[in-house]
């Protein structure tokens, strides 16, 4: 279901709220990394509350995200790290990731007028924040205690780190993302039959595939990606803000 079409509604004005919201709960999760603490639901749906409040999404795909924040919070999305080595390597890395990659994201939208008029601000949100699904319980947080860590793994004493189990099956990056998504999907419009209007578009399936651009081909994917890369304008934004998170952390 798409959000009602008010003529009065300032598009531009929502974006640079979104925009500000999102810096400032980013600002808001880097204190909380340091202080080696999670971040509190709390916190995260009045950073969420104001970004939906300020859209013009519709009640019934408030209420849905609303219940994936909640399901998210039950499967531990928002103390897990983005990865080991690299980017958001540590707790609450992923949420952090994520919310950045909607900020770059929501960057691209104020910039394109395309992506303006043919997705909503529900679309952005839900591709941002699911792309890297598949990274839940993939790792475990371990403790300095110099016997049951892997030779490969570098501990500061005090710092928490984490490792990977192999939890992960033979599906990729992308394609376990999706399969998250579906899965809490369904249980959410099984529970919530108000819900049940909300629509996920294909193209937002489609860049979560495909976020992970050249880094995640090879052979006939090459082609695959290409054309999905043409049809659809949400791959290589999601895929830019996505290298930009994980790449630069200035912002
Ligand atoms: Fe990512």
């Amino acid at each position: 279901m798409e959000p009602i079409k008010d003529p009065k509604f300032d598009v531009d004005k929502m974006i640079d709220s979104v925009i500000d919201y999102t810096e400032l709960f980013l600002t808001g999760v880097k204190e909380v990394v340091k202080s080696g603490k999670e971040l509190e639901e709390k916190k995260f749906m009045t950073y969420w509350f104001s970004v939906m409040n300020s859209s013009n999404m519709s009640s019934q795909q408030c209420l849905f995200f609303t219940h994936l924040i909640n399901e998210l919070y039950e499967t531990g999305f928002f103390r897990s790290p983005a990865s080991i080595k690299y980017h958001g390597n540590y707790r609450c890395g992923l949420v952090e990731h994520s919310i950045g990659v909607f900020y770059y994201m929501v960057k691209f939208y104020r910039e394109v007028k395309d992506l303006r008029e043919k997705y909503s601000m529900f679309d952005i949100m839900i591709t941002a924040l699911c792309h890297d699904l598949c990274k839940i319980g993939l790792y475990n947080e371990v403790k300095y205690d110099g016997n049951t860590i892997p030779p490969s793994v570098k501990l500061d004493k005090d710092q928490p780190k984490f490792i990977k189990n192999n939890k992960r099956r033979s599906f990729g990056h992308g394609e376990q993302s999706i399969w998250t998504l579906k899965d809490l999907e369904c249980k959410i419009k099984s529970e919530h039959s108000e819900c049940d209007i909300v629509d996920i578009k294909f193209d937002v399936i489609e860049a979560i595939r495909w976020h992970m651009g050249r880094y995640d081909l090879s052979g006939y994917g090459e082609f695959e990606y290409d054309k999905a890369k043409r049809n659809n304008k949400l791959v290589l934004v999601t895929h830019y803000a996505d290298d930009l998170t994980s790449s630069w952390d200035n912002r």
